[in-house]
């Protein structure tokens, strides 16, 4: 219909939503039992197969940095060179930590881009109790061991199963790097943080962004 009504650039941009080479395939998670559970669901049409996971509810952001767009890419090359788990992380406050996973390597400051062996890690720890203040963003490359893994985590923090417990078996058998992020996460899990980056991205945006910036400046006066 698009194409009849030559409305081209509607056309590109709903085109453009899946590239040509990707299938999408979908699978139920019939019950609400956890993240670690969602992911177990996937096994039968991932197979035994190092496998990515990415948490759509929180946005990488890159701003103006020109690495944010390799993040998951340079995670893919570090798994094919090393084969272990590569797990996404940013600082947060430490008054949010028991909002997120926490990862801890060894006390060490991350740089941006830079990746180190994980040593702990906890799902929601409140502030007492977490390692550090490296949160797991929602951006995993998995070796295919963590099926196993997951396979056999309990119930955890929430009563759910959670991928971060399963990371934490998977450590008992191997290694698990974290990749600290390049540019920044928007976490819109939350509200806040949903508004947040729906005003950001509106502002940035190269068509509405100058109109948008106005109506705020109108709301805010
Ligand atoms: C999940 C993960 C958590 C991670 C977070 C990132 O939590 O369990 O480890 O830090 O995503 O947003 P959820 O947001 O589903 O509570």
């Amino acid at each position: 219909m698009l194409e009849k009504r030559v409305k081209r650039q509607l056309l590109d941009e709903v085109q453009a939503i899946c590239p040509k080479d990707v299938t999408i395939m979908q699978v139920r998670q019939g019950e609400a039992k956890g993240l670690g559970h969602a992911v177990l669901c996937a096994l039968p049409v991932v197979g035994n197969s190092p496998f990515a996971v990415l948490l759509p509810d929180v946005i990488v952001d890159g701003y103006d940095c020109n690495l944010a767009k390799d993040n998951l890419a340079k995670m893919v090359k570090l798994y094919a060179k090393n084969q272990l788990s590569q797990i996404m992380v940013e600082p947060v406050p430490m008054n949010l930590v028991s909002n997120y996973g926490i990862a801890d390597v060894d006390g060490k400051t991350l740089s941006a881009g830079a990746s180190a062996l994980i040593t702990n890690i906890i799902e929601k720890p409140n502030q007492t109790e977490a390692p550090s203040n490296l949160s797991v963003v929602g951006r995993y490359v998995f070796n295919p061991a963590i099926w196993d893994c997951l396979k056999r985590t309990p119930l955890g923090a929430g009563d759910e199963i959670q991928l971060t417990d399963a990371i934490a078996l998977l450590m008992q058998q191997q290694q698990v790097q974290a990749h600290h992020i390049s540019g920044r996460s928007h976490d819109c899990g939350n509200k806040l943080g949903y508004i947040q980056a729906f005003v950001e991205y509106a502002m940035r945006d190269k068509i509405l962004g100058a109109d948008v910036k106005q109506i705020l400046k109108n709301l805010v006066n």
